[in-house]
Order: C-alpha cells, then structure tokens, then sequence
C-alpha cells in the first residue's frame, strides 16, 4: 500500500470512529485523564496557564462573573467560593465588581495559588483570598457561603460525589454553586445524578445544561440547590475537615491555610 492510500485510510478509520469515541463517552474520559495527568498545575505549567488562559477564558470568565454577581447581589455581604480557582483570573473579577462580597479561592496546587496571591496583592483588593483544599474537602465552615463557583475544574476533581456532598455542607440554605466545565471533559446527566445520590442529594438538586454559544457551544454548567437538604447532606455524607467556630461572617479560614503546604495533594 503506497503511503497516500495508507493516509487515506487512516483517516477513513479517524472519520468513522471519532463520533463513535464521542457517543460512548470514550473521547470525554481519554481527554479527562490527558489533562488529569498533564502536569498542568506544576510551576512551570502553572505560569504557562496564567499567562494563555485569559486569551482563551476571557469571555467565558467574564461570563461566570456576570451570572455570579447576579447571585450575590441578593445577599448584603455575600460569601463567595471558587473551587479550583487556578491563577485566580475569576476570584478576582468578581471581588472587583461585588466590593462587598468576600471572595475564597480553594485550589489544591500551591503554584496556582501563589500566582492568585501575587495577582491578588498587586491588584489591591482586599476582600479576596485564596486557601489551599479540594472540592472534596474544603476548609470552610458549614452553611456559612452564599455561592459556589468553579470553572473548567470538576474534571479534575477525583471523587466528584463527595464533592457535592461538600458544597451541600458549607452552602447555606438558600445558597446556590455553579459549576462550569469544558463539554468535551465534562461529567453525563446520568453521572451527575449517580454522584448526587452517593452524596445524599435528591438528583433534581442538581441541573445539568449546555451553554448556548456562536458557533460552538463548548461549556456545560452544572447547577446544584440545597434548598432544605443540607442537614441531610451532613448526617449521610460527613467530611473530614471542620472548621469548628465560623467569623462573624460565617466563614472561617483556618490559619496557615494560606500557604497550604500541610494539605498539598497535588499529583496524587
Ligand atoms: C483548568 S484549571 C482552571 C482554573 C480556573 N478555574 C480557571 O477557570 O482558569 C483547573 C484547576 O482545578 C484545580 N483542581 C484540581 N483538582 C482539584 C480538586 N480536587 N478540587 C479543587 N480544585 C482542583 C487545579 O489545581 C487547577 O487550578
């Protein structure tokens, strides 16, 4: 077989299994654990994220902070936390336009949150900070944060049900996450409902939609309501990290957690 035949069929192959991958939910998974292993959160791609994100997040980022703006304007002085907040682009955005709000950045990889932090303090803002913890275990006090946030993480996250037993845990009652992900790595309807059941969650609390978009439609938001189901949450699902007497506000970051060492899983 002469190399252009070869080609030919290679790519005959390609065209024929490509949307098979994409339905069965093969092409999501090869992609998850691509970039699960990626090194992606280690220094050097840290810095290599921070500085391309933007260019490419840029609308979507500014999006996020709309719709969470719009949430935590119902509140006084509202609780804001991204989980995997990266190099903080979000965090930041939205404690610029919610000066009110307190804004918690969790992050796992202490290079992304060390970028955060020096973003951060050079720009000034006060009401935003950026802790290390997973979205399985977030080192916040119970019912104390309005919204939740998090955007192209969850695909990350390893256990996504206690996760969401997690966000239950520390949302207050009336208070809403949303999560955003890349489509192509993002979790099924019916893998949501199986991680809302494993975390003691009635699967209706949680909505699963795709973003309408231009030309592509490339995200998928992930909504999750705890109206009433808190307290279930915490008798079927109990967490390890408690932070035991919550801020006035609520909302405890315990001390040292800013430099994160002590909880730094990343690359596990
Ligand atoms: C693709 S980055 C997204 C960062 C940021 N949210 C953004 O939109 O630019 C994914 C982030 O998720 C974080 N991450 C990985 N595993 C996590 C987990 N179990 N819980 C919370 N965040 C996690 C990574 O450290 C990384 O900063």
């Amino acid at each position: 077989m002469n190399r252009f035949r070869f080609r030919l069929l290679f790519a005959a192959i390609g065209l024929w299994a490509l949307p098979r991958m994409v339905r069965s939910g093969m092409a999501v998974r090869a992609f998850r654990t691509i970039d699960q292993r990626s090194g992606l959160f280690a220094p050097h791609g840290a810095r290599l994220y921070a500085r391309f994100a933007p260019l490419i997040l840029g609308g979507l980022h500014d999006r996020v902070a709309r719709d969470v703006v719009s949430l935590a304007v119902r509140h006084p002085e509202p609780i804001i936390v991204d989980l995997g907040s990266g190099p903080g682009a979000l965090a930041l955005t939205i404690a610029q336009r919610v000066p009110a709000a307190r804004v918690v950045g969790v992050d796992p990889a202490a290079a992304m949150r060390e970028l955060a932090a020096a973003r951060a303090a050079a720009s000034s803002l006060a009401n935003v900070s950026f802790v290390a913890g997973h979205a399985e275990e977030v080192p916040l006090a119970d019912s104390g944060v309005d919204v939740v946030v998090s955007t192209l993480s969850m695909h990350h996250w390893p256990d996504p049900a206690s996760a969401f037993a997690e966000i239950a845990r520390i949302l207050r009652p009336d208070g809403e996450a949303r999560i955003y992900d890349a489509r192509f790595a993002a979790y099924s309807a019916s893998e949501l409902r199986t991680f809302a059941v494993r975390a003691g969650l009635d699967p209706a609390a949680i909505k699963r939609q795709v973003l309408p978009g231009r030309l592509v439609r490339p995200y998928v938001l992930v909504t999750l309501r705890v109206a009433g189901l808190a307290r279930d949450v915490q008798a079927t699902a109990p967490v390890s990290v408690r932070v035991p007497a919550p801020e006035p506000q609520g909302i405890t970051v315990p001390s040292g957690a800013e430099d994160g060492e002590s909880q730094e899983r990343n690359g596990r």
